[in-house]
């Protein structure tokens, strides 16, 4: 049975993937902070669905998942880095250095604990894929061209965890680690956009499938999943 882990998968985007996973018969390590958002999907379950329950800025967050991982599998096969947030403050005077510190924790630096913490497993696995979710608005060049939205920390935090991708593509891809930045549209979760257009579980089923079949050969894009295109980095 294939693994993949997903954090964030509470609600919106990483919980319509959960449940796909868990549909198309994978083994699901979803990664939540609150358990019980999830206690009727664990229920069903129960051969398939081991839930981490930690949070990925915290300390403890490497143990947890070490622990989870060892009782129930020896390999990973997919990491998706779901998890995230956003503070809607826009502006230099509105933006606190908290703000840039909290939400750099969550979108670069959780990302960069998940992926040393799983990486004994994705060893293990045949062909082994890390999933970045990212955002349109991480692209450096979409706000150079005048379509930023000035929300500093959830900007350059997605710009940073966008860095972080691409210098992992080109580290991992020698011992067959994949790594991927998806944007994966403008959805209608609890931190949407006000032009958000996309139910989630549309995008987790566009993403389920364009995972399982990326050619050998993608190059370190920022893919918009949504649109079938590019977004410049
Ligand atoms: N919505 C959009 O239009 C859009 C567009 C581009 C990119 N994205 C990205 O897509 C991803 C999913 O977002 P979404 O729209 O599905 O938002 P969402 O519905 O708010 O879900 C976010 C998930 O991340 C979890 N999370 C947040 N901080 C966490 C932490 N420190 N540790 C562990 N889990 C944490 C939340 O858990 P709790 O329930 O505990 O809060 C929740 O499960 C995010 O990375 C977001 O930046 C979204």
């Amino acid at each position: 049975m294939p693994t993949v882990l997903i954090t964030g998968a509470s609600k919106g985007l990483g919980k319509e993937l959960l449940k796909i996973y868990l549909h198309n018969k994978w083994k699901v390590f979803p990664l939540v902070r609150e358990k019980n958002l999830i206690s009727e999907i664990i229920s069903s379950y129960k051969n398939q669905c081991f839930p981490i329950i930690g949070d990925i800025t915290s300390e403890n967050i490497k143990n947890r998942i070490t622990t989870v991982l060892k009782t129930h599998s020896r390999s990973l096969d997919v990491l998706i880095n779901n998890a995230g947030n956003i503070k809607k403050n826009r502006g230099l005077i509105n933006t606190t250095v908290d703000d840039l510190q909290e939400l750099f924790d969550v979108h670069c630096k959780g990302v960069f604990v998940c992926i040393k913490t799983v990486l004994p497993f994705l060893r293990n696995a045949p062909n082994p894929k890390v999933i970045n979710i990212t955002s349109r608005w991480g692209s450096i060049q979409r706000t150079a061209n005048g379509k930023g939205n000035a929300i500093y920390s959830y900007n350059i935090a997605k710009a940073a965890q966008n860095m972080l991708t691409a210098i992992l593509h080109q580290e991992l891809k020698d011992i067959n680690i994949s790594v991927y930045a998806v944007h994966p549209g403008k959805l209608l979760t609890s931190i949407a956009a006000a032009d958000a257009d996309t139910p989630p579980e549309i995008a987790a089923d566009r993403l389920f499938h364009w995972i399982n079949n990326i050619p050998d050969d993608l190059n370190c894009q920022l893919y918009d999943l949504m649109n079938d295109s590019v977004i410049e980095w």
